[in-house]
């Protein structure tokens, strides 16, 4: 662990003390992270996964915390994990959201108005109910803040840059990308020579998927990123509002994941056929998240043409097209890896790294 992790000898208090909900994938790579100088003004007073939890210094500065948590420590207690934040001394206290859970996305409000920071990889609030958004707007001001540039395009610059464009007066008119890291991989790779079953086995081998691909297929999880993007640029869509389509049969919807992973092959004839229609034509399929002028949200497969700039994506890369009130002649186009825990990660520890005071 870092330098102030390391030494539990009595110390100034570092300006900032955090809280980690969540050492999965993404909180592993942020424990990571923590260790280097670029956190040497955090310090980690709390650190929890579904199942249990430390607050113990000594613990806590270990390097096989995450694995500690796996097998032992004291039992989920959120307000113990406050009383830590508390009692740090730390002027600044912010707690890390690192799950996808929704229960916990229903308390940032409350974590809000109990005057903490809150800092999440997770969509659930902003991209979930229209009722969550507008608690989490009311809950923010008082110099409370909420970093939230995880949550979509993992950190890419987007939401800062929606924010900054409408500080300074400029309106989103029409949003269009691909905001899937998996779903751009597959349809990147997608060329008809072997079945899409496959591909998807293999993506899901090299960890560019879910454990459960239908939480990339379905479509949802693209889908809450849009409802965040609109919600920024003043669309108040509810989350009925998105037309998502779902690249999952409907029989294959309700079974267990195995069940899901023996039956692909059932993918291949509708993804076959679209793709055979689409290259008639001269074009290629993508999954694309699209928002138009009158608030009309839609994620699906399109067909778009070689000169469509999705069509020209590499690898697991995100893009973000936004054509806006000054961006009108060509869209402002934002482009890069948009998955991956290391860049999650990062994303995490600059929002808590902007909330130091500045001297
Ligand atoms: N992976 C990526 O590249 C990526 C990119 C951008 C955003 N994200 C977002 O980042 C979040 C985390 O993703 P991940 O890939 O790290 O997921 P993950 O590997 O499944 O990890 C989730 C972690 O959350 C913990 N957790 C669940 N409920 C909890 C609770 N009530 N209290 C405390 N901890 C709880 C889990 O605990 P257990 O270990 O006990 O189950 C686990 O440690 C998700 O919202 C995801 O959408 C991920």
């Amino acid at each position: 662990m870092s330098a102030v992790l390391a030494d539990c000898r009595p110390q100034a208090a570092p300006p900032i003390a955090v809280v980690l909900l969540g050492t999965g994938v993404v909180g592993g790579a942020l424990l990571k992270l923590l260790d280097t100088p670029a956190a040497s003004s955090l310090r980690l007073v709390g650190a929890a996964n579904s199942r249990h939890q430390q607050t113990d210094p000594r613990r806590l500065a270990q390097r096989n915390l995450r694995e500690q948590l796996r097998g032992e420590g004291d039992a989920r207690d959120d307000a113990a994990l406050f009383a830590a934040l508390e009692a740090s001394g730390a002027p600044v206290r912010a707690i890390i959201d690192a799950t996808a859970s929704a229960s916990l996305a229903q308390r940032h409000a409350q974590w809000l108005a109990q005057g903490y920071h809150v800092i999440t990889a997770n969509k659930a609030l902003a991209g979930g109910a229209l009722d969550g958004w507008r608690a989490l707007q009311a809950a923010l001001g008082d110099g409370v803040r909420y970093g939230d540039a995880a949550t979509v395009g993992a950190g890419l610059p987007v939401l800062s840059t929606l924010r900054r464009l409408r500080r300074c007066g400029d309106s989103l008119l029409t949003l269009e990308g691909v905001f899937s890291g998996s779903l751009s991989y597959l349809f990147n790779q997608y060329d008809g020579s072997r079945p899409f079953s496959a591909l998807l086995a293999q993506a899901r081998e090299l960890g560019y998927t879910e454990p459960d691909p239908r939480s990339d297929l379905s479509g949802e999880d693209v889908a809450r990123k849009l409802l965040i993007l609109a919600r920024h640029a003043g669309f108040a869509l509810g989350s009925d509002e998105v037309e998502v389509e779902s690249l999952v049969p409907p029989a294959l919807r309700e079974l267990d994941t195995a069940g899901f992973l023996e039956r692909l092959a059932e993918l291949d004839a509708p993804l076959a056929e679209r793709h055979a229609q689409a290259r008639a034509r001269g074009n290629v399929l993508r999954f694309l998240a699209r928002l138009n002028q009158r608030g009309r949200a839609r994620v699906g497969l399109v067909e778009v043409p070689p000169t469509h700039p999705a069509a020209r994506l590499y690898g697991t890369d995100n893009q973000f097209a936004l054509t806006t009130t000054r961006y009108n002649t060509q869209p402002l186009v934002i482009q890069g890896p948009g998955a991956g825990p290391e860049v999650t990660a990062q994303a995490l520890l600059g929002d808590v790294l902007a909330l130091a005071p500045q001297g």
